[in-house]
């Protein structure tokens, strides 16, 4: 596995890879995105890669611009050493981690602003956040040029920004989203729930309830959005170390809400239990 500082190497290392490969799948190069403190969601999206790709590149990159002041930047999980046995042992074959000053050079003043849609569902409650999301997926885009990238659908309206940046931008890269991998309790992976302690983690048990509860509702076939969020409302209710940011149907393009859950919408929850943040979501059927 080649260790990767720059977006020069980043570069060259991919263009090298697609020449060499010949015009088949072993010339596809994958990009995963992510911040680093890898768990089995990101196994899952490397693994999707390596499935579909001829070269598989892993970026790790703790991206200060999607977080708030407030947010938790300074204290996110990092952890490089497991993280490059990790993607040595998944079968990486380049991984990024450029400097700060390497993904914005001194004075840099051009972001992606993705509109209106950047102040839905998290952007509301983390003004900025989406802004700083597309900004760093676009800057990995340019550097790696891969054929696909992979995200979890975990962060489903990231997944509607990164999706509209692409189709904006007119870039190549295909945007595939991998599903939500959940612990044997149903809690949805996430580098975040490092900082939750053994009662909070019950506690976050919420989330995945909420969402196994609509998800079978509208298999059922209500498709009322009040109802759903009701019935979401009330497993929050009954957890007062939840605390609900949103509980909202909709529509998995846009993120604007829908009175009638369709095929494809999108419901989603975000909540703090304790000081954490966690997010949790289900594409109804
Ligand atoms: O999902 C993440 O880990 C990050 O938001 C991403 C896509 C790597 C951008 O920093």
């Amino acid at each position: 596995m080649e260790i990767l500082r720059t977006v020069a190497e980043l570069r060259r290392w991919s263009r090298s890879k697609r020449n060499n490969g010949g015009n088949s799948i072993g010339s596809l190069i994958g990009l995963v995105p992510t911040m680093g403190a890898l768990h089995a969601g990101h196994v899952s999206l490397l693994r999707s890669s390596r499935a579909s790709c001829g070269f598989t590149a892993l970026s790790l990159f703790v991206n200060p611009t999607q977080f708030g002041p407030l947010e938790d930047f300074a204290r996110y999980p990092r952890a490089f050493e497991a993280d490059c046995a990790l993607a040595e042992a998944e079968g990486v074959d380049a991984l990024f981690a450029p400097s700060v000053e390497e993904m914005y050079p001194a004075g840099a003043t051009t972001f992606v602003d993705v509109g209106d849609l950047g102040n839905r569902l998290d952007g509301q409650s983390r003004p900025g956040h989406f802004c700083g999301v597309a900004t760093v997926v676009t800057k990995l885009l340019i550097a790696a040029e891969p054929d696909r990238a992979f995200f979890g659908q975990k962060d489903a309206a990231q997944v509607a920004v990164i999706r509209r940046t692409a189709l904006d931008l007119r870039v190549a890269t295909e945007i595939v989203v991998c599903p939500t991998v959940r612990d044997a309790e149903g809690l949805a992976l996430s580098s975040r729930n490092a900082y939750l302690s053994p009662a909070e983690r019950k506690q976050a048990l919420a989330l995945s309830r909420a969402v196994r509860q609509v998800e079978a509702l509208a298999a059922q076939g209500e498709r009322r959005s009040g109802a759903l969020i009701a019935a979401a409302r009330e497993i929050f209710s009954a957890e007062p170390g939840v605390r609900v940011d949103y509980v909202a149907v909709v529509d998995w393009a846009t993120l604007e809400p829908v009175e009638i859950a369709a095929p494809g919408t999108l419901f989603a929850v975000a909540a703090c239990v304790g000081s954490t943040r966690l997010i949790d979501n289900a594409i109804l059927a």
